[in-house]
């Protein structure tokens, strides 16, 4: 992978679409013991649009199948050229292993999206309060990097937990920010004593002393939380508790969100007698028959027709495909943007025909 002979300006520039064009691995840098961050650019001189804190949900070439697999996004689109995955790999993991071992710079790769609602740009508060523990830090530092650039007054008060201190992610780079942003306030919180590491700082589980030591004035602030969901439920259970008002609260869970994956024959009746509507698969060549509540994916798995799917839930956007003709119910979850809604996209997962369909895949 060479140097680019040409850099073209951003106003010369295509977004990034994730039907059109793949992502490029560009470097991969180690964040932490089995944590790397992995940088990617298009495959076609594209520009990234997306809202700090997003997710991408990646196909991973695994063996014997490919898997796909969701993540937040590390980087800030106030830095378009490129974006960042930061991840972790935690025990008897599959494709988060595989990235470790075998994605290297060079290496193409399939992506959806970016989706996602865990944004600042989406629930925009005066100060905020980021909560993270593992690699749940990932969207916290997409958002403080694009303050860092677009908005570097902002009041963040950001306290990372982490198992020991060699496991805190970006440490060195969080610590340099306080110098350029003035409201910064970050506290790391270290569960385990480490040899040879010197630590005087906070140790323990997030308790409500320590958010009140931490963070004073916590209840007037917007909060994001991002870590195992373990976590998660002890940090809300605690907010909950200390009466702060909840509509303030906003969490993302990460890692396994999204499980496998690839299409699997399942139980789809093709029995002609109780054909509901007929789903025609423009690129398969082929036309199947479903039955009232079935949803678009059921009837291509029915058929050995593979599209995509990660959240089955009309989330993650995995699924997308354009529909050529005929209606469907379509009940996603903010899966697909309004635009490619009127474009003619539909989600396959959670799309039911209303009539016969046909559909480009
Ligand atoms: S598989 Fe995630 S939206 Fe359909």
């Amino acid at each position: 992978m060479g140097i680019p002979q040409k850099y073209p300006h951003l106003d010369q520039m295509q977004p990034w679409n994730d039907r059109l064009h793949l992502l490029e691995c560009l470097s991969v840098i180690e964040e932490a013991p089995n944590v790397k961050t992995f940088t990617f650019r298009s495959d076609n001189q594209n520009w990234f649009r997306y809202e700090p804190g997003q997710f991408m949900t990646f196909e991973l070439g695994t063996q014997p199948d490919a898997v796909l697999r969701t993540y937040t996004l590390s980087s800030s689109p106030s830095r378009p050229f490129t974006i960042a995955i930061t991840v972790k790999a935690q025990d008897g993991s599959i494709g988060t292993r595989w990235m470790l071992d075998h994605l290297t710079p060079g290496a193409r790769l399939k992506a959806f999206g970016p989706l996602g609602d865990f944004s600042i740009s989406k629930h925009p508060g005066e100060k905020y309060l980021f909560i993270s523990a593992g690699s749940g830090i990932t969207p916290m530092m997409s958002m403080t990097r694009w303050m860092q650039d677009c908005a570097p007054q902002s009041d963040i008060s950001f306290v990372s937990c982490a198992r020991r201190p060699s496991d805190i992610i970006f440490r060195k780079e969080l610590e340099y920010l306080t110098s350029c942003m003035p409201n910064l306030k970050l506290s790391f919180l270290i569960k385990e004593h480490e040899m040879g590491q010197l630590w005087t700082g906070i140790r323990g589980r997030l308790e409500a002393p320590k958010l009140s030591l931490l963070s004073p004035d916590f209840k007037e602030r917007t909060i994001f939380c991002c870590g195992p969901d373990g976590f998660m439920r002890d940090v809300r259970a605690m907010l909950e508790e200390s009466g702060f008002d909840m509509a303030n609260y906003h969490q993302e869970s990460f890692g396994s969100a999204a499980e496998p994956v690839l299409p699997v024959m399942d139980d789809i009746s093709t029995e002609v007698s109780e054909t509901a509507a007929i789903v025609t698969f423009s690129m398969a060549g082929k036309d199947v028959h479903c039955v009232a509540g079935d949803t678009i994916l059921k009837a291509a798995r029915g058929a050995g027709i593979r599209i995509a799917a990660a959240c089955e839930s009309g989330l993650c956007g995995t699924c997308k495909v354009m529909k050529i003709s005929g209606n469907v119910d379509m009940n996603h979850n903010g899966g697909i943007l309004d635009e490619e809604i009127d474009e003619g996209y539909i989600l396959a997962c959670c799309s039911k025909p209303l009539g016969n369909v046909e559909v480009e895949a």
